[in-house]
């Protein structure tokens, strides 16, 4: 790890750990904040506000001179390496994110920076909409093209902050240019944490996935508790114990955007459930919320499949996930009722699938819902690809048949990854 001149800009709670924290790491520091109090609180090696263990932090590094406060000028812009914006970024009353606070901060150091020959990497550690970055480095830095910016989103939470920038649970770095995002990583070197380096957007949007994510855990954990606690169940016992398994539960399983969910179990399950709770006058709007979720998600699959150039659709995959060949509620019944409801072609291959060898419930559910099914299936992949003029993925497949899919050269909407 290099030493490196970092000035922060804003000195609130992301600000104030991010600057102990970095000093703690051997770099040397320089806070910055348009509230006199705080910078003042900073030079007298204080901490503004109480953050467990804050305090300590700032006298120790202060003392080593590795941490100052002041005004921001233009001599320390022109030693800095990284400029950290550390700014406030709330919420307007219509739910968007109020930049003006930011736009300040860029505004006020953008007209104290001269011509430089060495690089600085201005980083926004404030959470942002995906595609500010870029347009701060547009609006304020483009006649500096020594100038690059970076993403590298703060994950602390208050009350364990100090702990958590000194064992982050993530690293995200986003940069307009590489070398930018690895010396912004290179800042943290010291840390027990591999660095995730992405491109700018990616950074931003991991950020807002990351509290989206918190936010439908702590709401799911809520509701299944309710429910549980109105079924007579014990409330914490449930979620432990779901948390126990980490192979399908707290793991990565279920976890990557594809196509929409379908089978004999997940909309079944989740209609009882959300029944009962009617019945129990117990409100789950999130539960409620998720087959609809899902509909609307094949809603936009079926849109694409629309779009697609050719009348001539040639489906991968009919079984609701790949690897069986159960067709109860799988989604892409509905994709093939609506391409042909919309006057196109369509022939289907499912590696598991030949109507002579389906039976019982499987077959009528698929006879019932697509009578013309056995016109439609065909019994290899080289036969989908020669009827096809575009081709659709509903369902994972293994390598060779990926790779013939793509080999055909023909469009291809792949709804099992969302590009
Ligand atoms: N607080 C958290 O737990 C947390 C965690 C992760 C990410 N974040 C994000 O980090 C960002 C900062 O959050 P915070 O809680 O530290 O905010 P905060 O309000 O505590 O601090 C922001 C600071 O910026 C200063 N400031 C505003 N304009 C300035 C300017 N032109 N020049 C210098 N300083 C200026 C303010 O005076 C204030 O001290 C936000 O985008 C937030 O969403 C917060």
């Amino acid at each position: 790890m290099s030493k490196q001149n970092v000035i922060v800009m804003g000195l609130g709670y992301v600000g104030c750990v991010s600057a102990a924290g970095l000093a703690e790491l051997g770099h040397n520091v320089y806070g910055v904040d348009r509230d006199p109090s705080k910078v003042a609180s900073v030079e007298q090696a204080r901490s503004p506000f109480f953050e467990a263990g804050l305090d300590d932090l700032i006298a120790k590094n202060v003392k080593a001179g590795r941490l100052q406060a002041g005004a921001l000028t233009a001599e320390r812009l022109a030693e800095a390496d990284v400029v950290l914006l550390c700014i406030g970024t709330p919420s307007q009353a219509n739910g968007n994110i109020d930049l003006s606070h930011m736009h300040r901060a860029c505004g006020e150091m953008a007209a104290l920076l001269a011509p430089r020959a060495k690089p600085l990497a201005v980083t926004i550690r404030s959470t942002v909409f995906p595609g500010s970055c870029e347009a701060i480095l547009d609006t304020y830095f483009a006649r500096h093209p020594e100038v690059s910016i970076v993403s590298n989103p703060e994950f602390l939470r208050e009350g364990t902050a100090i702990k958590d920038f000194l064992e982050p649970s993530l690293l995200v770095v986003g940069g307009s240019t590489d070398a930018a995002a690895v010396a912004v990583a290179d800042l943290y070197a010291g840390l027990p944490v591999a660095a995730s380096v992405v491109t700018l957007r990616t950074a931003e949007t991991i950020k807002y996935a990351c509290n989206a994510f918190h936010a439908v855990k702590i709401g799911f954990a809520n509701e299944i508790g309710s429910l549980a606690s109105s079924l007579g169940a014990d409330p914490a016992q449930v979620m432990a114990t779901l948390c126990l398994d980490k192979k399908l539960n707290i793991s990565t399983a279920y976890l990557k955007p594809g196509f929409a969910f379908g089978g004999s179990c997940l909309p079944k399950d989740l209609r009882a459930l959300t029944y009962r709770a009617s019945r129990l006058d117990l409100k789950l709007p999130l539960l409620d919320s998720v087959l609809g979720a899902n509909e609307e998600h094949l809603r936009r699959g079926i849109r694409q499949a629309l779009e697609l150039p050719s009348p001539r659709i040639g489906i991968f995959g009919l079984a609701f996930k790949e690897g069986t060949d159960d067709l109860r509620e799988s989604p892409v019944i509905a994709l093939i009722e609506h391409l042909i409801g919309k006057g196109r072609e369509v022939h289907v291959f499912d590696p598991h699938i030949q109507l002579d060898e389906i039976y019982g419930a499987n077959l009528s559910f698929v006879v019932s819902a697509l009578p013309h099914i056995g016109k439609l299936l065909v019994k290899s992949l080289d036969r989908l690809v020669e009827f096809s003029g575009a081709l659709v993925i509903a369902q994972r497949p293994d390598a060779a048949s990926r790779e013939r899919l793509i080999a055909s050269g023909l469009p291809l909407l792949d709804l099992t990854r969302i590009a």
